[in-house]
């Protein structure tokens, strides 16, 4: 629980034999730089075969290794290199739905009465041959797609090329045991679990009540409350067999939910006694704006609704919602450095993205250059998840490091020169050195790994907490100055490196933008 995580999108991070992928050789090969930073643990996106629709999340063979990644010899290599370094790896589980073309959907459409036809989610047209229901796939458009061989339509929140299982299937739940089971005993450390809160959908599959205009936004926007195919109360059951199966392994295995859910829905997803989800993901906190009351509100009521005993994660960035130096930071570096204090800072697993660590930010990525289904669909309304997605860059050259000079990436590079590994790791004041500081004095204290969070009182647009028993975090969220009375101690971090082991006496003063961690001695 007191890990530092870090994600990888392999297809982006290091390609190991120049044909502009990155791959799991690639991984090995820069597991140096992972232990160098100091990182617990990684989660790959999916490294199982895919046709590519959703790049690896239409999974059509849920025991292999895709291709374009290497083969199971190299994940066996890359678990057992990551090892030797103190680094465990967690892959990506996509319960939720298959690619069109896995076996299992092949056989399903294939008659009314194959073997597998009640392991997806069918259902009869309306008379006037409209959908079923009147549900929205996440992806925009209706769930629904009309199958003419059987004259039924199969449903999926995602894309047509991703049927939705049924999870009220026993045979379903058993096969994904059994998947299960297949990773953890190759070594895993434990799964992220996409979409975990859509997996089960109402059995009588009702429609979803129309959005007035008190709903949220994504009620707005899809013109409907999911109420009917998210968050369903019988997730839970499936997430506790989850628990109770990854229980049984002697190393103890995490499962890391992506639960886009409203904050007063996240605990439940720890369970009971903690019976759930080691880990959820915060997607009001991800989603939030970069301002100081809005952020602290949601840690706030995090912190007040989780059960006891239950761990936050906090993430900045990750495949599909941006790099937060963009997002958030608007790519001020003063911004980026409070970024990652305070997300390496708080109560809670820190789960970076990569490039994160040397304040990467978005890259635009041109029309012609799209690969996310998304972009490519709605472009020009909206360029999808294309510019949180590019290869990582390691140096300053042609090919970023990334894949040889002469070599096209799957997605085209940045400004390499600008911002890069190499480069950041020769200057001790980088982000990088930075993030590594901030990695480093988290492990070495105990207050601020495993610590309890307590707000402080502050002035407007400073956030103020403690960890443990004796460390205080400030962040000044605004353009200007600010003091913060009532503070003694020594400052421990400072977010543009000055002012280190300075004492503290009575008042702390902050220049515009930046974040201290320091040690009192009276509280
Ligand atoms: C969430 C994943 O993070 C995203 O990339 C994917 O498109 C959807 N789930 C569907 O699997
Ligand atoms: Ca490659």
């Amino acid at each position: 629980m007191s890990a530092v995580l870090y994600q990888i999108y392999q297809r982006s991070f290091a390609d190991s034999n120049a044909d502009g992928i990155g791959d799991l050789r690639g991984i090995i090969g820069r597991l140096d730089h992972l232990e160098w930073l100091g990182i617990d643990g990684v989660w790959l996106s999916p490294v199982t075969r895919s046709p590519n629709a959703d790049w690896g999340y239409d999974v059509s063979d849920f025991c292999s290794i895709e291709p374009d990644f290497g083969t199971m010899e190299d994940l066996d290599l890359l678990i057992a290199e990551a090892g030797t370094r103190g680094i465990r790896v967690l892959l990506d589980l996509v319960p939720n739905h298959t690619s069109d073309q896995h076996p299992w959907f092949l056989d399903s459409r294939s008659s009314r009465g194959a073997a597998r036809r009640d392991w997806y989610v069918w259902a009869d047209p309306k008379d006037d041959g409209s959908p079923p229901n009147n549900w929205v796939s996440s992806f925009g458009g209706p769930a629904w797609t009309p199958d003419p061989g059987t004259g039924q339509s199969y449903l999926h929140n995602h894309l047509a090329e991703q049927p939705d299982l049924n999870w009220w299937n026993e045979e379903v739940r058993a096969a994904f045991d059994e998947i299960i089971r297949f990773w953890c005993d190759r070594g895993v450390a434990g799964f992220r679990i996409d979409v975990c809160n859509v997996i089960i959908k109402d059995a009588e599959l009702r429609d979803n009540p129309v959005a007035t205009e008190d709903d949220d936004f994504e009620a707005q926007l899809f013109g409907q409350r999911s109420v009917y195919n998210t968050n369903r109360p019988e997730v839970h059951e499936v997430i506790r067999r989850w628990r109770s199966l990854v229980d049984d392994y002697r190393e103890p295995l995490i499962l890391l939910g992506e639960t886009p859910v409203p904050l007063s829905e996240l605990s439940h997803y720890y369970g009971n006694g903690g019976d759930e989800l080691h880990l959820a993901f915060n997607f009001p906190f991800i989603s939030a704006s970069f301002e100081c009351g809005v952020l602290r509100e949601i840690v706030e009521q995090t912190e007040a609704s989780l059960p006891p005993g239950a761990w936050p994660a906090w993430t900045g960035s990750n495949h599909d919602m941006f790099r937060f130096p963009t997002r958030w930071a608007g790519d001020d570096v003063r911004k980026v450095r409070l970024a990652l204090l305070m997300l390496l800072s708080l109560r809670g697993t820190p789960v970076l993205y990569q490039g994160d660590e040397i304040g990467l930010g978005n890259t635009k990525v041109e029309h012609a250059d799209m690969r996310d289904p998304l972009g490519v669909r709605y472009w020009p309304y909206y360029d999808g998840r294309d510019a949180g997605r590019t290869p990582m860059p390691w140096r300053g050259v042609p090919g970023g490091g990334f894949t040889e000079p002469d070599v096209r990436p799957w997605l085209p590079l940045g400004d390499v020169a600008a911002c890069n590994v190499e480069r950041q790791r020769s200057d001790p004041g980088s982000v990088l050195s930075l993030a590594r500081t901030l990695i480093a004095v988290r492990r070495e204290e105990p207050d601020l790994r495993t610590g309890s969070y307590r707000s402080l009182a502050a002035p407007d647009g400073v956030w103020a907490w403690m960890r443990g028993d004796r460390h205080f975090v400030v962040l000044n969220m605004k353009d200007t100055r600010a003091v913060v009375p009532h503070l003694d101690g020594t400052l421990r971090i400072t977010t543009d490196g000055s002012r280190l082991d300075e004492p503290v006496r009575g008042e702390l003063a902050l220049a515009p933008w930046e974040g201290v961690i320091g040690a009192t001695t009276t509280r």
